[in-house]
């Protein structure tokens, strides 16, 4: 049990290393390993989601991610896509279920470039398969916090941060604006803390308490918060449907 307990202690530690370096920059490159490793977040609260095979298969739909996100889906989506001209060079920062990364890669279209990342061997073969016949789109194994040397023009932030803890928030943040070149930007779109009356307000905290323990960080703090409200960067943020979901967008400053 000593044991166990102590490697607990010492893999918490490490993890805890890990997202306090990439706050600081320059970044250090990260070791080199076989595969990027579940973190501890994603293993305990969400395997039922992302890393069952036969749970993904039924969850990666269309109809799923719409229903979950109180058919808002579509107009978010074109609210990341409108912060996104074809031609450009996209960085998605992890898969989401449904058509998003399809739709991403054709609005980027072959002049442009389409990179995505997911830390879950499952969903990266399932993005694959998706993206089949898209050579401009391509998916790496890798974990987010890890990413290292990438300039970008947008990086795509979906649904991403309201689940992972604190510090992982922090980390993912600081990661992800340094891999845009300057004049570039980071899109958020993700949950936010709806009008006080909002009628799906009750539920969304229930379903928040009862199975994303994350999420209402993102009801507390502001996203640009996480972010250190980094100074080469210009913040604006724009909330939907009544204040349960919002778009935040960071762009980088042309002269840093
Ligand atoms: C983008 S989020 C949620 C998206 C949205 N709820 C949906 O409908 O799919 C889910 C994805 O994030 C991935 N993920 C979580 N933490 C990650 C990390 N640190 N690095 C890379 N991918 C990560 C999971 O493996 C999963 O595929």
């Amino acid at each position: 049990m000593d044991y166990v307990r102590s490697a607990r202690v010492a893999r918490d530690s490490f993890q805890d290393a890990e997202i306090a370096s990439v706050q600081m920059r320059p970044l250090p490159a990260p070791a080199a390993s076989a595969g990027p490793g579940i973190p501890d977040y994603l293993e305990k609260t969400y395997h039922w989601a992302y890393l069952d095979p036969r749970n993904a298969k039924y969850l990666d739909h269309e109809w799923v991610v719409k229903t979950i996100l109180w058919w808002q889906h579509r107009r978010l989506e074109q609210a990341v896509f409108a912060e996104i001209e074809p031609g450009q060079h996209v960085l998605q920062s992890a898969c989401v279920y449904g058509d998003f990364s399809k739709l991403l890669a054709e609005h980027v279209g072959p002049e442009g470039k389409l990179q995505i990342v997911d830390v879950a061997e499952v969903q990266v073969s399932n993005c694959r398969q998706k993206l089949a016949g898209l050579s401009h789109a391509s998916v790496r194994h890798e974990n987010v916090l890890h990413l290292r040397n990438e300039t970008v023009d947008v990086v795509c932030c979906y649904f991403l941060m309201h689940e992972m803890p604190k510090d992982y928030k922090r980390g993912v943040a600081a990661v992800l604006l340094n891999s845009v070149r300057p004049g570039g930007k980071v899109v958020f779109v993700d949950y936010h803390k709806p009008h006080w009356a909002h009628p799906i307000k009750p539920v969304t905290s229930l379903v928040f308490d009862t199975l994303e323990p994350y999420a209402k960080d993102l009801w507390r703090t502001e996203i640009r918060s996480f972010a250190g409200n980094d100074p080469r960067f210009t913040w604006r943020k724009e909330t939907y449907f009544g204040g349960l979901f919002q778009k935040v967008v960071a762009t980088r400053n042309k002269e840093q």
